[in-house]
């Protein structure tokens, strides 16, 4: 067993705790960084045997990456393999020219922003500490330092934003010309001090999601960006040296590859068992401080919950999913309904099957993939 392609790293520091958010996250605790780089180069080592000898993606995520204390960063990107494509997210206020230097010489060469939007009353909304002109200065520090693989991530659906206001910020993100946008619904956890604040709100624009979710693809998809998944978007080869700027490691999960992730909270998922690794910061240190892998939740994928996975993960690309091996888990009956309601693209070739939504059905997206699942 040693195939594994794709490595994600987790790393949980966070200045302060943005409302909205769900992440496994701890805020400051900046004393605790080193020693948390120095459980993930051990976990890194316990696991090692499960990697191939070449890993095609590396995925530094949070938390906030970028506000690890600058030296313990260093050291972790110096420790970890060397990958084809290596990405860090970064929030827009931690971007330094000297941090896109660290970034820069450690082998990065994909930074993935949390824009969010470019609205500060927006931003005040979603507790953020960034101001639009942070994002556009990230923007430019990065292209200084060379970087030519800039992600943005949006959310639309924040509680009090407009249509224009939408509007207003794809126009803003499409400006500073990134190679990737992510675009994504907010999600507001019931139960969250967040949804609490702003429950009526955001029953109220529930409604508008699917027409914002239409205007997102339609500008930028009108702007020449392809919108390769439900979320995301990129340049194409064309615009682009050639290049194809789809995310290779969401592209990983996307498939239904096996991956790594080393930290706390990180999920792998390899020959079909899931884990998951303790969210608490103390526990996992203390486990890797004496050699030990830290507490993890097992989960063995049954082969239904595999062919479950690999519908409804790949029908939301915009590339034929192969139906080889996943026929129990297809409607055969749905498909056909949904086939004539224009929803959904069916072909045979040489003796291969193979699926794909049209436009139509990828907006209606989870539940036209739902219908589809025996
Ligand atoms: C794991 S977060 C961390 C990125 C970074 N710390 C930041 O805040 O910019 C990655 C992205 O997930 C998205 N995200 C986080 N919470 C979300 C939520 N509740 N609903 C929708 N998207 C969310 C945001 O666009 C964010 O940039
Ligand atoms: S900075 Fe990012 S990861 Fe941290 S709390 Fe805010 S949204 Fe979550």
């Amino acid at each position: 067993m040693s195939g594994v392609r794709h490595l994600y790293v987790h790393l949980p520091f966070c200045a302060h705790r943005c409302g909205y958010c769900d992440f496994v996250t701890a805020v400051g605790r900046r004393g605790e960084h080193g020693a948390y780089v120095d459980a993930l180069l051990g976990e890194l080592e316990l696991e090692r045997g499960v990697l191939a000898p070449r890993v095609e993606t590396v995925f530094l995520g949070g938390g906030t990456p970028t506000f690890t204390e600058p030296r313990a960063l260093e050291r972790l990107l110096g420790g970890l393999p060397d990958a084809d494509e290596v990405t860090v997210e970064a929030n827009p206020e931690t971007v330094t020219p000297e941090l896109a230097a660290l970034l820069s010489r450690n082998g990065v060469n994909r930074v993935s922003i949390g824009a969010q939007s470019f609205q500060p009353a927006l931003l005040g909304v979603l507790e953020r500490r960034a101001q639009p002109d942070d994002v556009r200065r990230a923007v430019y520090v990065l292209r200084d330092a060379g970087f030519d693989n800039i992600s943005l991530d949006l959310v639309y659906g924040i509680p009090g934003q407009s249509a224009a206001d939408l509007e207003a910020d794809l126009a803003e993100a499409l400006a500073l010309a990134p190679e990737h946008l992510s675009c994504y619904e907010l999600e507001a956890k019931p139960g969250t001090r967040f949804t609490h604040a702003h429950g009526a709100e955001l029953e109220r624009q529930a409604d508008s999601m699917e027409s914002y979710f239409e205007r997102v693809v339609e500008t930028l998809t009108a702007a020449g960006y392809r919108w390769y998944e439900t979320a995301n978007f990129c340049r194409r080869p064309g615009d682009a040296d050639g290049r194809d700027l789809r995310a290779r490691h969401n592209l990983g999960y996307w498939l239904g590859r096996d991956y790594l992730g080393l930290g706390v909270g990180a999920v792998s998922t390899i020959e079909g068992l899931r884990r998951r690794n303790t969210p608490r910061v103390g526990r996992y240190l203390e486990a890797l401080a004496h050699g030990r892998r830290p507490e993890r939740d097992l989960e063995p994928l049954g082969e239904d919950v595999r062919r479950r996975e690999r519908l409804l993960l790949g029908l939301r690309l915009d590339e034929p999913l192969l139906l080889a091996g996943l026929d129990e888990a297809l409607d055969r009956e749905a498909l056909a309904r949904l086939e004539r309601l224009g929803l959904a693209a069916h072909a045979r070739a040489n003796g291969t099957e193979t699926l794909l939504l049209t436009p139509r059905g990828r907006f209606l997206g989870g539940g036209v993939t739902a219908d589809l699942l025996a």
